[in-house]
């Protein structure tokens, strides 16, 4: 399998903290990557540097999604137009916008009219308009939402916004899916869940994923592969029994009195 994600010799610092430490990792096409590691291990900085949102002190991140290969230094929303999208560990919904509305403004950078035709209120512009809603509707029923077009995203479960949250990142027409610990706050139930709906969504829209994930059950049932970080550097990195048998990872964990357990799995 070819990589879809290249990251090379990363590094950032902050101030005296030095976040990412000369990270590399290769995230192979159709798969479901794990990104794992105790707080602060960088995970979120790496997602923040692969999407454009802070700019790396040193290395390169390539993206083989078509068009330009080097996305080092572009902007967040050339990124995403290059097919990489993302959830956010702190969920980032327009509270008092509709659930369907939340995807439509994702969606709305593949809409097909100019300013001149949405003034005039051209037909295109309402074709355009009635195809885009049609799209965000079928991405609302994939992700089991149908019924919740209407309701403020404020006032939706929390299951149902993180939910939401990756539908919109699917109104991108992403290649690759970034996500930022989707089950964070979720009981051990309710994340076996969102994993069989992280699955079922990666088949039915061809993509691979990036996942950050600290319920190491959904890491175990999900991920074909797994890069361990601490300090900004990866520590190891292989299948979930690799990863589970290695020292360096176990006594990562242990050391930081983190909150991932492995239970019983070691
Ligand atoms: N904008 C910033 N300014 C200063 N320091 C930062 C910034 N962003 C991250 N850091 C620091 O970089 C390190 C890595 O943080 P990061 O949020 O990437 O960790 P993480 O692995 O996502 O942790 P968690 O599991 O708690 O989400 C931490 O020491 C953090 O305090
Ligand atoms: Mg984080």
């Amino acid at each position: 399998m070819m990589p879809l994600l290249e990251i090379t010799h990363l590094s950032k610092a902050f101030g005296g903290v030095q976040a990412i430490d000369d990270f590399s990792i290769s995230v192979k096409e159709g798969i479901i990557h794990g990104l794992i590691g105790p707080n602060g291990a960088g995970k979120t900085t790496i997602f923040n540097l692969i999407t454009g949102i802070y700019t790396p002190d040193s290395g390169k991140v390539c993206f083989y999604g078509g068009g330009e290969n080097v996305i080092t230094g572009k902007k967040p929303w050339e990124i995403a137009r290059a097919g990489l999208a993302r959830t956010f560990q702190n969920i980032r919904l327009f509270g008092n916008l509709t659930a369907l509305e939340n995807i439509m403004i994702a969606a709305h950078e593949y809409i097909r009219y100019n300013p001149a035709q949405a003034l005039l209120r051209l037909p295109s512009f309402f074709r355009a308009e009635k195809q885009t809603r049609e799209y965000c509707l079928s991405l609302l029923n994939a992700v089991g939402l149908a019924d919740k077009q209407t309701e403020m995203a404020k006032n939706l479960p929390y299951g149902y916004q993180r939910r939401l949250e990756i539908a919109r990142a699917l109104a991108l027409r992403p290649k690759l899916l970034l996500l930022d610990e989707p089950a964070a706050g979720m009981n051990g139930e309710e994340s076996l869940e969102l994993g069989g709906f992280i699955t079922t969504i990666k088949n039915k829209f061809s993509i691979t994923i990036l996942l950050i994930e600290h319920h190491m059950d959904v890491v175990t049932s999900l991920c074909d592969t797994v890069t361990v970080l601490n300090f900004g550097k990866t520590i190891c990195s292989g299948t979930v029994s690799e990863i589970k048998a290695d020292a360096r990872v176990i006594e990562a964990y242990l050391g930081s009195g983190g909150e991932v357990s492995f239970g019983g799995a070691l």
